[in-house]
């Protein structure tokens, strides 16, 4: 009789060589002593559906989804989680009575790393002033409005990305354009940037967090580097600050869960590690 194979997921992208995932869920796999494995697998665009007939096959319980396939992930299941039909990606595959499942936990992660990192955010949640209108603007709006916000205002580069956003979210979202960031900040309880601004190899992200009030907290969902410009600025100005870190490691608890049978904790260790990867990478040559 043959042995069943090892239970095993990965994540898939396109590039995926820079993901982190596979450092997170090794961890989870030795800390919890399960025999299983997780890998990084690159899948060129338009490929996803292919790789998805491969799910619930020689151990392989499901996939975490990155850059470029969210969406056709989102397009190639069965069922979906309501995170993840209101965000319109699927980040986290799996597959059950020969049904492919998708959920998104980017929502879920950015409130868990604001809660671990910044806990009192919650007291105070009446406007929210999120930078960007991509996929990660959405799943935090979908988050804020979850956790009771009152009012979102969506601030991008392309205002009518924006402005569909916002019109997709319903009345408590709305969309202004860039050059009113600074008229924004002084009510705004929590500062979120979701662009990539600020990100190694990027721009910077040239906006004056002065005009915030002193108990605003301030979150960049960028985690390369850990201390963005705008997280040391806040920092400095004496503001709760939530960098990007978290939102990667809560992100990937409800996928684990799911497939080893297990909830991993995030722990300090956990995070150590990761920061130290990161920190590393910072000091490669390019
Ligand atoms: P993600 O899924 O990570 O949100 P995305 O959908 O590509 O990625 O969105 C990237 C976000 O960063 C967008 O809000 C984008 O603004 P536009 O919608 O105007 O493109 C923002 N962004 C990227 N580069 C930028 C730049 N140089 N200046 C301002 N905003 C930028």
């Amino acid at each position: 009789m043959s042995a069943s194979p090892l239970p095993r997921s990965c994540v898939v992208g396109w590039p995926i060589s820079h993901s982190r995932s596979p450092l997170i869920h090794r961890y989870w796999l030795k800390a919890n002593g399960i025999e299983g494995d997780y890998d990084r697998v690159a899948v060129p665009p338009g490929e996803l559906p292919r790789f998805v007939a491969t799910i619930g096959h020689d151990g392989l319980r499901g996939a975490n989804v990155t850059v470029p396939h969210k969406e056709a992930a989102f397009a190639a299941c069965d069922r979906l989680t309501d995170a993840a039909r209101a965000i319109g990606a699927v980040n986290t595959l799996w597959r059950d009575d020969g049904l492919l499942f998708g959920d998104n936990t980017d929502a879920f992660g950015f409130l868990g790393n604001l809660d671990e990192r910044a806990p009192a955010w919650r007291d105070r949640l009446d406007h929210v002033v999120i930078l960007g209108a991509g996929g990660a603007a959405r799943a935090a709006v979908h988050a804020l409005l979850g956790a009771g916000a009152g009012q979102i205002v969506l601030v991008n580069r392309g205002f009518e990305r924006a402005a569909a956003l916002a019109a997709a979210f319903g009345p408590k979202v709305s969309a202004r354009s860039w050059t009113e960031i600074t008229k924004l900040l002084p009510i705004a309880n929590l500062l979120v940037n979701t662009t990539s601004l600020g990100m190694v190899g990027q721009p910077p992200l040239e906006i004056d967090v002065s005009a915030l009030a002193p108990s605003a907290t301030v979150c960049d969902i960028v985690y390369m580097p850990l201390r963005t410009p705008l997280i040391e600025e806040a920092a400095r100005l004496g503001h709760p600050v939530v960098d990007g870190l978290g939102m990667l490691l809560h992100q990937a608890v409800s996928g684990f869960e799911r497939w080893f049978g297990v909830r991993p904790k995030v722990t300090p260790e956990l995070r150590a590690l990761l920061e130290d990867d990161i920190l590393q990478a910072g000091r490669k040559p390019k």
